[in-house]
């Protein structure tokens, strides 16, 4: 087959720009064909470009020598063509096309490459298994339908965002990859050096030592839309590189800030979605999340809470719950109103799924008439436990109420995350909702008890709440922060904080950490510098623009809006990354392969 140039030939349409108001107009198309029919001598083409289809005809008696050309044709193979809009016969009229109710009656035709038959039909039917997918993504992507379609409502949303900041006084600034570890919680991305043999840059967990070093700087309103590293254990929610929309602002404190980030995006998801949001959106402090949801990112879709039991019990003689109780743990019910929903197999296997929390089980029981209980665990409680009980969860005829007895964390996991996989299952949230809550007065650490130190919850830059100052040396524990999360239907969106500004306060709360002034100063040392040359009251917050677009798409994990994701194992299936690399880069790097880990 022979290929030829474009030599000339521009386009004079996009598919979508065609329709009945163009009969009889001379059109010139290019694009890849999705499939080819043929139909009794006349051959029908749907031709793909960048904004959908529109279908070709091939008829002999139109032009006869393009027909013939046209029966080499095979799908993705790459054309442009002449030809006369008409409008389709009434039995062929497709009104799920824009272009559903013409078609183009083709005399020229060039071929401009040919395709190796794809490995899969880039249809809406066929739906290729992922690793096939991320394999010929570039196949994938071409689709008309599914993530290419997720890519443009990304763009849309990046380029609303940058046009909302920078109408408020907003700069967006790079910030560098090639850096020093910035603490985030997750293990760095090393790159070797060259030039210093020996040592390593780290790719950024996030840019949070610049952005605050911009505010000293004195710019007083940044933002970036940058990507972030972190080796880390993946999930549907996580990537190893990921997205932020990063920001940073002087002299704004937690209500500035919140109504700012609040406008921008009650104006996105109304532009985008047509879904109309009140602001301010609620918050929830952190320890109120916990008791009443269980989990730091409530789904608060749905009224489902979780109520502590743990008082009604203090006589109990019932072995999992006293267990419990006497060392230092807590109970807690949760009350589902459509219990006949729940059979007696699915309430047995709660037990799995509380292993999966490091739970030993889950009890249950049944409310009857009366406010009886049908449940295995009925007969080792008293007569006033149960009835506290059901005055507790206002139990009614008809309910489920299930209970976890363990320590605080371990029934907070459990129960929160069955909340959630329960209200799934019962479909509990209402369908396009789109609920925002900023959960905040987040403790300030976070005892680590294998390590046996305190961690810092958000990340050691996080200012302590003023009234809580004095607890920093002698209760590091009951310390709140001025950190914030921002929640989507119970998924954590965005995080940020009021940052110490004070180069005193900061050195405390290193030396809380255990990180004595030495490695203060030899991890941060910068940061403690530039404090100390009239550093602004200033904070921020990063949004993770994967998690958020993903929301906004309704796509089920971060990878159907990301061009190139990676696998669970943060390998590339495209492009085979990480491999290894040529001895002689090793040299070059002063590096030596210890041992390779299968
Ligand atoms: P944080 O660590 O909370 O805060 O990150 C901000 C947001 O980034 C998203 N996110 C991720 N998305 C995909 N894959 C990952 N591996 C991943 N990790 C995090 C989450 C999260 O809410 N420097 C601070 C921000 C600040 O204090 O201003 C920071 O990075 O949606
Ligand atoms: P067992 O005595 O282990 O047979 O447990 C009796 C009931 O209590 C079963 O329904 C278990 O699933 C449940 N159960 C066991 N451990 C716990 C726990 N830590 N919290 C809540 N329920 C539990």
């Amino acid at each position: 087959m022979k290929l030829q140039t474009l030599d000339g030939w521009e386009r004079s349409h996009l598919s979508d720009e065609l329709n009945e108001t163009d009969l009889r107009k001379r059109v010139l198309l290019i694009g890849w064909i999705l499939r080819r029919r043929d139909h009794g001598g006349v051959i029908f083409i749907d031709l793909r470009d960048r904004r959908g289809l529109v279908q070709l005809v091939f008829n002999p008696e139109f032009a006869n020598q393009t027909h013939a050309l046209a029966h080499h044709l095979r799908p993705e193979w790459v054309i442009a063509i002449k030809g006369e809009v008409r409008l389709r016969p009434d039995e062929s009229i497709n009104l799920e096309l824009v272009t559903g109710r013409i078609e183009i009656f083709v005399d020229e035709l060039k071929i401009l490459n040919s395709s190796d038959p794809p490995p899969f039909p880039l249809d809406e039917e066929t739906n290729p298994s992922d690793s096939v997918r991320y394999r010929y993504r570039y196949l994938d992507l071409r689709k008309t339908y599914g993530a290419r379609k997720n890519l443009l409502f990304r763009h849309h949303l990046f380029s609303k965002i940058r046009n909302f900041l920078n109408s408020q006084d907003f700069v967006e600034i790079e910030t560098p990859c090639l850096t020093t570890s910035t603490p985030e919680g997750a293990r760095d991305y090393l790159v070797p050096s060259r030039l210093t043999p020996g040592n390593f840059y780290a790719l950024p967990q996030s840019p949070q030592l610049f952005k605050q070093l911009l505010m000293v700087a004195g710019f007083e309103r940044y933002y970036q839309i940058v990507r972030c590293f972190r080796d880390e254990d993946l999930r549907a929610d996580r990537q190893p590189e990921f997205t932020q929309l990063d920001i940073e602002t002087s002299f704004m404190e937690e209500e500035n800030l919140f109504s700012v980030m609040e406008i921008m995006i009650k104006g996105l998801v109304e532009d985008l979605l047509g879904v109309e949001l009140s602001i301010p959106f609620a918050r929830i402090p952190y320890g109120e999340a916990m008791e009443r949801y269980g989990l730091d990112k409530p789904d608060v879709r749905f009224e489902l809470h979780l109520t502590d039991i743990t008082a009604a019990l203090g006589l109990t003689q019932f072995g999992v719950f006293r267990n419990a109780i006497d060392g230092g743990g807590i109970v807690k019910a949760l009350k589902i109103e459509d219990g006949a929903k729940l059979s007696r197999k699915e309430l047995d296997e709660l037990r799995d799924f509380a292993a999966i929390y490091g739970g030993k089980g889950v009890a249950y029981t049944r409310i009857k008439e009366g406010g009886d209980w049908q449940s295995p665990i009925a007969k080792f409680l008293s007569d006033e436990e149960r009835s506290e009980i059901n005055r507790l969860v206002s139990a009614k005829p008809g309910n489920v109420v299930l209970f976890g007895a363990d320590s605080s964390k371990i029934v907070n996991d459990v129960l929160g995350n069955l909340r959630n996989q329960l209200a799934e299952k019962l479909g509990l949230a209402p369908t396009g909702a789109l609920k925002f809550v900023w959960i905040t007065e987040f403790p300030m650490f976070e005892y680590d008890t294998d390590e046996k130190r305190f961690k810092a919850m958000h990340h050691p830059f996080t200012s302590p709440m003023q009234e809580d100052l004095n607890l920093l040396e002698k209760d590091p524990g009951s310390v709140r922060s001025r950190a914030y999360d921002l929640v989507l239907n119970g998924s954590e969106i965005g995080g940020g904080s009021m940052r110490i500004y004070r180069s005193d306060i900061q050195e405390r709360v290193f030396r809380t950490l255990g990180i004595d002034d030495e490695q203060a100063n030899q991890k941060f040392g910068f940061l403690l510098e530039a404090l100390r040359f009239g550093a602004p009251p200033h904070g921020g917050i990063a949004f993770g623009m994967d998690r958020l677009t993903a929301i906004l798409t309704g796509s089920e994990s971060i990878r159907d809006v990301i061009a190139f994701p990676k696998t669970q194992r943060a390998t590339c299936p495209l492009t085979g990354a990480p491999t290894p690399v040529d001895p002689d880069q090793l040299k070059e790097l002063g590096l030596a392969i210890v041992k390779a880990k299968h």
